[in-house]
């Protein structure tokens, strides 16, 4: 196996490898759906019925008129915030570290139809393509993928287990260094699940990215703010070492995402990009979006927190 040389990694990591990924998944600075990913989307579309639905039933879908919806309004909106939010860090010695042990466990809580999931796994098949392009990936070294999908919605668990199954069926050029390992669907809710993800965790392994998107205020109204924390700082102990938990949330809920991350010691940051809507309305559409990120490693979150109780 060929391992890769710190000093060529950093020449790679000092903006090479992020640029070859925004060229592929972000040309001229707006997001675009790769071929995969459009066929997998359209494909599910098209086999759920449209009729008309509430707000509240297309952001958290229960049935498959919802269902459509969601993916129709949500779906690639949360998909490139995940994608936008995760570049920088994907791109750098740890993630790429954790990739080359051949091995990546994703736990994603409130999935929806594995949303964040399929953004993960997307923007690592075009790093894996960019890496073996720069010769720095071997040819038919494979990474395979651990996703744990969290959601107390039955349609959203089966949605984001067939939308990624797709993903992998479709076997393109794309996708030829991943492989889906294991899919473990778990509907009781977050955070009284927490010993199910614990013994996840002792079976497969600690879980390198742990996705919150969109659901910090669901979990805020079903558990109380204080609930909402104590999930938050429960599930830092289930992150590997050189892992990220990655938390997002639309610019309305900027008050509670600050509230949250002070209470759990994290920063927070609003970001912007600009993406294609898919599926399209008209020709061409292109919308900007502000939201909340916070991104941040436990281990370094953990440190801090050892050395000022010392001081
Ligand atoms: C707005 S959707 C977001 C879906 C996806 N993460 C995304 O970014 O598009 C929120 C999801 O959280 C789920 N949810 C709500 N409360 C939950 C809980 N306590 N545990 C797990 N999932 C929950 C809902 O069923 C819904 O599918």
């Amino acid at each position: 196996m060929k391992h890769f040389e710190c000093g060529k990694l950093d020449r790679i990591i000092g903006g090479i490898l992020k640029n070859l990924v925004c060229k592929g998944l972000c040309p001229d600075g707006i997001w675009q759906l790769s071929d995969a990913v459009k066929s997998v989307l359209s494909y599910q579309i098209s086999r759920l019925p449209r009729r008309d639905v509430s707000e509240t039933d297309t952001r958290y879908p229960v049935n498959p008129t919802s269902m459509r919806a969601f993916l129709s309004v949500f779906f690639t909106r949360h998909f490139f915030q995940s994608q936008n939010s995760l570049i920088e860090y994907m791109t750098s010695q740890d993630f790429l570290n954790i990739v080359d042990s051949g091995n990546l466990r994703i736990l994603d809580v409130g999935s929806g139809p594995a949303v964040a999931s399929l953004a993960v796994t997307d923007m690592l098949a075009c790093l894996l393509e960019n890496l073996e392009y720069v010769e720095e990936w071997p040819k038919g070294k494979t990474v395979k993928i651990t996703y744990v999908l969290n959601d107390t919605s039955n349609i959203c668990l089966g949605t984001g287990q067939d939308m990624l199954c797709n993903y992998f069926r479709m076997r393109t050029g794309h996708t030829k260094s991943i492989m889906n390992n294991h899919m473990i669907s778990i509907n009781h809710a977050f955070p009284d699940n927490m010993s199910q993800l614990q013994r996840v965790r002792l079976n497969f392994g600690t879980y390198d990215i742990i996705i919150f998107s969109y659901v910090i205020l669901p979990l805020n109204e079903e558990n109380g703010f204080s609930g909402l924390v104590d999930g938050l700082l429960n599930i830092e102990r289930l992150c590997s070492h050189r892992g990220r938990v990655l938390v997002l949330q639309d610019k309305f809920q900027t008050t509670l995402v600050l509230r949250m991350s002070k209470a759990i010691g994290v920063s927070s940051e609003k970001q912007v990009l600009t993406q294609q809507v898919y599926p399209k309305r008209n020709d061409n559409e292109v919308y900007t979006y502000v939201y909340n990120r916070c991104l941040y490693a436990t281990v370094v979150k953990r440190k801090i927190v050892r050395q000022s109780s010392i001081a």
